[in-house]
């Protein structure tokens, strides 16, 4: 088995490190191949998605993800960005199906900007929709008017078998958790969320066992700070996932926490923290790099097979949390704060306990 690593930009190349640290303390028969995306990729090869690195990713049987974007690419074109190479390798690989776990790990619940019994026991899973929406959409663009006015265009799109697709994802997913789908949209306002409900609906005949409600999304946003433990699984379009799953992470302590998959129709994935590239802190080795190691607990899980190493990774979490090690962004007095490299260490050690 083949893995591509893609370090990126900002904090990324930090945290990939602690994460490949422990892949390799796994002892697991896995090849490992480096390359570039973001900003990184720019200065190597004049792209934020360089073809080699596309081939490498499109070669291997997983694609482990840093982060991309900093500041100081914010002047280029946009198609040199490095948002745009993230967005091109999930659109190339037809990475549909973005997982965002919010899961409170109860030693974090102090971290958490909520009370704590509003978050304790959190374990929602975001479904969100990655290839399609007002992401893709065209037409698309900033164009000058008749009169001089310049104007943008972005357009909101989804057609029935890509909502029917990622409609499956979570229902499949309900069925192994606590059978409840909460569909987002704003049917009440934009036809193409109209279609999104009618389609969930239909879905849902086919999973008799799986409750499934509808929400608005600026309820949904409200209703995840009011109550956030109603929630089991969520599923969504590309731009409202985007926002909710921010929104979500800090219910968990620190958005440093959350790790993400990003499967295609055959398991094959990317997996990535699901947090950005940080560049202020960058390079200071204080990034918390438990985002992307859980993202390997992930990649293990879901294109992998192995449930056991998979479960073995967050075990070493849970256990370098409950020895009271913290990064900064999620240290509480009390705890004993600790560099990237630390934690990284930390969790190894922890594998083995
Ligand atoms: C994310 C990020 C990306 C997105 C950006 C960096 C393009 O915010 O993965 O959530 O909007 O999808
Ligand atoms: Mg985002």
């Amino acid at each position: 088995m083949k893995i591509a690593v893609l370090p990126g930009d900002g904090i990324g190349p930090e945290i990939v490190a602690q994460a490949v640290k422990v892949l390799h303390a796994l002892n697991l028969d896995l090849t490992l191949e480096e390359a570039p995306i973001g900003g990184a990729g720019y200065e190597a090869a004049g792209d934020p998605l360089p073809e080699a690195t596309l081939q490498l990713a499109k070669e291997a049987d997983a694609v482990l993800l840093g982060a991309v974007g900093d500041w100081k690419y914010d002047s280029l074109p946009r198609d040199k960005r490095p948002e745009r190479g993230l967005l091109r390798i999930r659109k190339e690989l037809n990475l549909f199906a973005n997982l965002r776990p919010a899961l409170l790990y109860p030693e974090l619940a102090a971290a958490s900007t909520l009370k704590p019994e509003v978050v304790s026991g959190l374990d929602i899973m975001i479904v969100r929709e990655l290839t399609g929406d007002i992401y893709f959409g065209q037409p698309r663009g900033i164009s000058t008017l008749e009169n001089g006015e310049r104007e943008g265009i972005n357009t909101m799109r989804y057609s029935e078998s890509e909502i029917r697709r990622i409609g499956r994802v979570a229902f499949d997913i309900a069925m192994k958790r606590n059978k409840k789908v909460c569909s987002v949209d704003k049917a009440n306002v934009l036809e193409t969320t109209e279609l999104w409900r009618q389609v969930m609906i239909e879905l849902a005949k086919d999973y008799p066992e799986v409750e499934l409600s509808h929400m608005y999304v600026d309820n949904a946003a409200m209703q995840l700070i009011r109550a956030p433990k109603q929630f089991d699984v969520m599923v969504t379009g590309n731009i409202f996932g985007d926002i909710l799953s921010d929104e979500a992470s800090m219910l968990t302590g620190s958005i440093g926490m959350l790790p993400s998959a990003s499967l295609d129709a055959n398991n094959k994935g990317m997996y990535e923290p699901s947090h950005g590239s940080a560049p202020d802190i960058a390079g200071k080795n204080i990034a918390n790099p438990l985002a992307t190691i859980l993202s390997v607990a992930m990649m293990l899980r879901y294109t992998f097979n192995d449930e056991v190493s998979a479960v073995r990774v967050e075990n070493a979490v849970k256990k370098a949390l409950a020895q009271g090690y913290r990064t900064a962004d999620i240290y509480t007095e009390g705890s004993q704060k600790v560099s990237c490299s630390d934690m990284g260490d930390a969790v190894v050690a922890a594998l083995s306990l």
